[in-house]
């Protein structure tokens, strides 16, 4: 549905976007990770056809966005990220307003404004004026511009940015729902909400992708994914240390009454196994195990260890 292709984009002497390729088919949720500066808002404006790419192109559903923007933009929902607002309207008037912008006229536009107010909650402030309401239902109403026409495709620069910990909750949830039978690209500092809305994250960094996979597998790229810790009763600390030092690196320590042991493995062995290895160490020795889990890796971990290499022990 998305096809990016080489794309690049410099303003003057910065170049924000530096060849940049990646696909997102119907039902993808794909989000868009990366520190401030990184080139997020900058691809999401070339793939909406709001600014012309430097190089490279982008197709949305086979339609050039910058080549051939009508038809690419009536596919898309675009959620920019300071989104500009009527704030004299009330918040129906604006939506109508927008649903004649985009062809809507008579039931259909009823119909349109009726749904988007009831996807984003927004029946309690309809009468408002924009300029009146709160921040969240401020955003609320961008996103709700944002689907007036069901777009297929929807691009969201940080779409919960500002919001109640209740409001990204419902917004991460609306996302999801929509992400059924849409495609879907969004922006976010978040991790935790790459891990609860995304299908696929790519992490941005100075203009270039360095990460694109799913959150289980950006997770499994953590500097700590793959250490297992033990917990065991019935021998001493330097006996555990000793026989696990052969796996990676071990550091062991008594607490109360037990040994609790942490291996990570040695770079480059991957995180699988290495359970079972300790586990048949602690059998063989004897030893009375308690707890044995393998440590899943954290997405802040990856990200960090991906975009600020030097930050990381
Ligand atoms: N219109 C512009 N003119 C000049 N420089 C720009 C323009 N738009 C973006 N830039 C520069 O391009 C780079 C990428 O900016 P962009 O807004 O795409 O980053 P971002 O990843 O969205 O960051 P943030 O997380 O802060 O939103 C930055 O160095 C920014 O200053
Ligand atoms: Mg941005």
């Amino acid at each position: 549905m998305i096809e990016v292709k080489g794309l690049s984009k410099s303003f003057g002497h910065i170049q924000a976007v530096k060849g940049v390729s990646f696909t997102v088919t119907k039902g993808e949720i794909l989000g868009f990770l990366g520190p401030n500066g990184a080139g997020k808002s900058t691809t999401m404006r070339m793939i909406t056809g709001y600014v012309p790419p430097s190089d490279g192109r982008v197709t949305v559903g086979g339609h050039d966005a910058w080549e051939d923007p009508l038809p690419a933009r009536r596919l898309i929902g675009y959620l920019p990220e300071n989104a500009p607002l009527y704030t004299d309207m009330t918040v129906r008037a604006f939506l109508e307003f927008v649903a004649e912008l985009r062809g809507l006229e008579g039931a259909r536009k009823k119909q349109a404004v009726d749904r988007s107010i009831e996807t984003c909650s927004l029946q309690r402030v309809v009468h408002q004026q924009i300029e009146t309401l709160s921040k969240g239902y401020r955003h609320r109403t961008c996103l709700a511009q944002a689907i007036l026409h069901d777009p297929p495709v929807l691009i969201m620069d940080e779409p919960t940015d500002g919001l109640d910990p209740n409001q990204k909750q419902e917004v991460r949830t609306l996302i999801r729902k929509m992400g059924v039978d849409k495609t879907i690209i969004f922006s976010t500092h978040i991790l935790e909400e790459v891990e609860a809305a995304c299908t696929r994250a790519i992490i941005i960094d100075r203009g270039q992708i360095v990460a694109n996979g799913t959150p289980a597998e950006l997770k499994r790229k953590a500097p700590q994914a793959g250490a297992v810790v033990i917990r065991v009763a019935g021998v001493a600390p330097e006996a555990v240390e000793g026989a696990l030092k052969g796996l990676g690196t071990v550091r062991a320590q008594a607490d109360g009454g037990v040994v609790v042991a942490r291996v990570e493995p040695k770079a480059g062995s991957g995180s699988d196994g290495m359970a079972g290895e300790v586990f048949e160490i602690a059998k063989k020795g004897g030893w009375s195990v308690r707890e044995l889990r393998t440590e899943e890796g954290r997405l802040d971990e990856v990200f960090r260890a991906i975009t600020r290499p030097d930050t990381v022990k």
